[in-house]
C-alpha cells in the first residue's frame, strides 16, 4: 500500500477542539481519529478526536455525494481520517454540553481515510462510570491506552510540572546539569541494574539508583546550585508507588544548612501546586520529628489528612488483667491503640477474631495480633472485656475519646511492631470507613525530620545507613558515632504529601575523616571503602564545601496531583508489577552473538 504524505488539500485547517458557533458556514478541514460512530440509513455521525478535543461530523446521503457516504460507511472506531466540511449550528436541543465544540457540527463534503484500524482490543473512549479494560491488556497496547483523554491530561500535567520546576530553579540561579547513566554503583539501598562492558571483559557499569555521588562531586567542583530531572533505576520489589525506572528532581546546593534546602523546595512546591492544580500550599510546611511521627501515626510518612492518632496505653496495661498486655510491658514493650469512630458496625467479629483479617496487620509486621473492644450502649463488648476493671474502662473511654459505636484496636508488643501495626491499621481503617473519600483535591504536606542515622539489621547483626552513607549526622552527635550509633540523629529530611514519601534529602558529610568513620560504623573496612568510594574520599580531601540537597520523586508528585494511587497511571510507558514491559516484552532474550561479544 502506498504511504503518501498528507497533501495540502487534506491537511487540517483547525484542530478538533477549536470550532465554535463563530465559525458557522466556514469550510474547514479536520484530521483525527474516529472516537465514536453512529450509522443510520441516511446519516452517519462520527465524533472526531485529536489531542485538543472532539468535533461531531455528519455525513448525509444525497445523490450528489453518494460515494463519500459509501466511504463513510466503512469507518470504524480509531480509523484516522481527514474530513473537509462546512460548519453548521446543531439543531436546538441537540447541543452537547460535554464538549467545547458541542454547539456545532461539521457537515462533511469530502472524506479521506488516512489509515484504517482493526477493532481495538478495548474501548479507547472514556465514559463516566464505565470501568476501564484490565490493566494488562492496556499496558500491552499502551499506545492505544495512551489515547485516552485522561492520560493525555496527565502527561500534559507532567510537562507543566517539569516546566514550572525548570523555570523556578533557573530563576534561583540553579544550573541544570547532566550526569552519566553508565557509572559506578551508588548506594541507595536497592539492587543495581548492571550493564556488562564489551571493551572491559568481566567489568560492569551500574545504572544510577540516583545521581547522588555525581551531584556531590559537582559541589566539590564549585557549581554551587545544581538540579537535574534525572532518571533513576533500582532493582527492587515493586509496589503501587514504585517503578524500577522513575524520575527524580535531583537538587544539590553548597554552603547551606537544612533550612536553606527546605526553603527552596517549599517555594518550588508552592508554585507547582499553584500552577498545576490551582491549590495554595501554606509555608513553612509543618515539621514533625521521626520519633513523633512513629509514635502518633505509626509511620515515617504520616497521612495527616485525617486524625485517628495512636494513643499511648502502656501505663494502663499493668492495671488490666490481660496477660498478653502485661507480658508485653514487662518485656519492655508498649501498649498503644487507635479508636475507629463508628467502626463497631463496620468490622464484624469474624474480621476481628484471632487469625481474622484485622490481626493480619500485626502478624505481617512480626506481631502476634490485635485486641479489640467495641463500645455499645455505654459498655464495652468483646471477648476480653472482662480483663478490664471498671476504672480502666473509664480511662480508656476518656483517653481515646470513645463514644458508642466506636471500635478500639490495641496492639501490645515491641515498640517498632506496635508502631508499624497500628500505622498500617490506621490507614486500612480510614479507607474502610471512607475517611479518604471526600479528600480529592486536599493536599497535606509536611517534613519529617530528625531521622536516626542508622538502623540495626537484626538478621545481619550490623548497622545500616537509614538514608545513604553520605548523610551527615548532627554535629552534636558525632562524638557517639562509634560508641552509640543507634542514638545518632541525621541531618536528613523527608517530604511527605498525603502519606506518600515524595522526597528525601540531607546535609552531606564534607569531611573525609568523618566519612571514613561512618563507613567503618557500617562495617566497611578502610580497604573496602577505598575500593568502592575512593574517588569520593579523595574528592572530599580536595576542598569540598559544606553541601546538602534533596531529591523529589516526580512520579509520586504526579500521582498526587492527578489523584491516582497507581504510579503506572502517570508514566507513559511503565513496567508492570513484575518489572516487565508488556508492550515490548522487555526484558527479553538477546542473540547469542550479542552475548558472545560481551564475553557472557
Ligand atoms: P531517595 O532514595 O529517598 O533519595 O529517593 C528520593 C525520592 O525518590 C522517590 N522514589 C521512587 N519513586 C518511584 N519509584 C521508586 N522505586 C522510587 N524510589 C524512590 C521517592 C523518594 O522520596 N539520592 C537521594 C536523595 C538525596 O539525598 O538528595 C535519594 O535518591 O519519592
Amino acid at each position: 500500500m502506498s504511504n503518501p504524505t498528507l497533501n495540502d488539500n487534506w491537511r487540517r485547517s483547525h484542530h478538533c477542539g477549536e470550532i465554535r458557533v463563530s465559525h458557522e458556514n466556514n469550510e474547514v478541514t479536520l484530521n483525527g481519529w474516529v472516537n465514536a460512530y453512529r450509522g443510520y440509513k441516511d446519516q452517519i455521525f462520527i465524533d472526531l478526536r485529536d489531542r485538543y478535543g472532539i468535533t461531531q461530523v455528519v455525513f448525509e446521503a444525497d445523490s450528489s455525494n453518494l460515494p463519500m457516504f459509501k466511504l463513510a460507511e466503512k469507518l470504524g472506531r480509531e480509523f484516522v481520517v481527514a474530513v473537509r466540511g462546512k460548519v453548521r449550528k446543531r439543531l436546538p436541543g441537540k447541543e452537547n454540553r460535554d464538549h467545547a465544540t458541542g454547539e456545532i457540527e461539521l457537515f462533511a463534503i469530502e472524506l479521506k481515510i488516512l489509515n484504517e484500524c482493526p477493532t481495538p482490543p478495548f474501548e479507547v473512549t472514556e465514559f463516566p462510570g464505565i470501568e476501564l479494560a484490565g490493566e494488562d491488556v492496556r499496558l500491552q497496547y499502551r499506545y492505544l491506552d495512551l489515547r485516552r483523554p485522561s492520560l493525555h491530561a496527565t502527561l500534559a500535567m507532567r510537562h507543566r510540572m517539569n516546566k514550572v520546576i525548570r523555570d523556578h530553579l533557573d530563576n534561583l540561579s540553579f544550573l541544570e546539569l547532566e550526569t552519566p547513566l553508565l557509572g559506578r554503583s551508588s548506594p541507595e539501598g536497592a539492587r543495581d541494574y548492571l550493564v556488562p562492558s564489551r571493551v572491559w571483559p568481566n567489568s560492569w557499569y551500574a545504572l544510577p539508583q540516583s545521581p547522588q555521588i555525581y551531584k556531590q562531586l559537582l559541589m566539590v567542583a564549585g557549581y554551587d546550585k545544581y538540579f537535574q530531572i534525572a532518571r533513576c533505576l533500582r532493582d527492587e520489589d515493586l509496589r503501587a508507588d514504585r517503578q524500577p525506572e522513575f524520575t527524580q528532581l535531583d537538587v544539590e546546593m553548597s554552603f547551606v544548612n537544612q533550612d536553606d534546602v527546605m526553603k527552596v523546595i517549599e517555594s518550588l512546591a508552592v508554585e507547582v501546586f499553584e500552577k498545576c492544580v490551582a491549590f495554595k500550599l501554606e509555608t513553612p510546611f509543618p515539621r514533625i520529628s521521626y520519633a513523633e511521627a512513629m509514635r502518633r501515626f505509626g509511620s515515617d510518612k504520616p497521612d495527616l489528612r485525617f486524625g485517628m492518632e495512636i494513643v499511648e496505653l502502656s501505663d494502663i496495661a499493668p492495671r488490666t488483667e490481660f496477660r498478653v498486655f502485661k507480658d508485653a510491658i514487662e518485656q519492655g514493650g508498649k501498649l498503644r491503640a487507635i479508636c475507629a469512630k463508628g467502626g463497631a458496625a463496620k468490622f464484624s467479629n469474624t474480621d476481628l477474631k484471632p487469625g481474622g483479617r484485622i490481626s493480619e496487620f500485626a502478624i505481617n509486621q512480626g506481631g502476634k495480633g490485635v485486641a479489640w473492644l467495641k463500645a455499645e450502649a455505654g459498655k464495652f463488648v468483646s471477648s476480653i472485656e472482662k480483663f478490664f476493671p471498671a476504672d480502666v474502662q473509664a480511662e480508656l473511654r476518656t483517653r481515646l475519646n470513645v463514644e458508642d459505636g466506636d471500635l478500639i484496636l490495641m496492639v501490645a508488643d515491641k515498640e517498632d511492631i506496635v508502631c508499624s501495626s497500628l500505622g498500617a491499621l490506621r490507614l486500612h481503617v480510614a479507607q474502610q470507613l471512607g475517611l479518604l473519600d471526600n479528600l480529592k483535591g486536599v493536599f497535606n504536606v509536611c517534613w519529617v525530620v530528625d531521622f536516626p542515622s542508622f538502623i540495626h539489621d537484626a538478621e545481619e547483626k550490623r548497622w545500616v545507613a537509614n538514608h545513604h552513607p553520605f548523610t551527615s549526622p548532627r554535629v552534636e552527635d558525632l562524638h557517639k558515632l562509634e560508641s552509640d550509633p543507634g542514638s545518632v540523629i541525621a541531618q536528613a529530611y523527608d517530604l511527605v504529601i498525603n502519606g506518600y514519601e515524595c522526597g528525601g534529602g540531607s546535609i552531606r558529610i564534607h569531611d573525609p575523616e568523618v566519612q571514613s568513620r561512618l563507613f567503618s560504623v557500617l562495617g566497611m573496612s578502610l580497604e573496602q571503602a577505598k575500593h568502592r568510594f575512593g574517588f569520593l574520599l579523595d574528592a572530599l580531601k580536595y576542598g569540598a564545601p559544606p553541601h546538602g540537597g534533596v531529591a523529589l520523586g516526580l512520579d509520586r508528585w504526579a500521582m498526587i496531583l492527578t489523584g491516582t494511587s497507581n504510579i503506572r497511571d502517570v508514566i507513559a510507558f511503565p513496567k508492570n508489577q513484575k518489572a516487565r514491559d508488556l508492550m515490548t516484552g522487555a526484558p527479553s532474550t538477546v542473540d547469542a552473538k550479542q552475548l558472545k561479544e560481551l564475553g557472557l
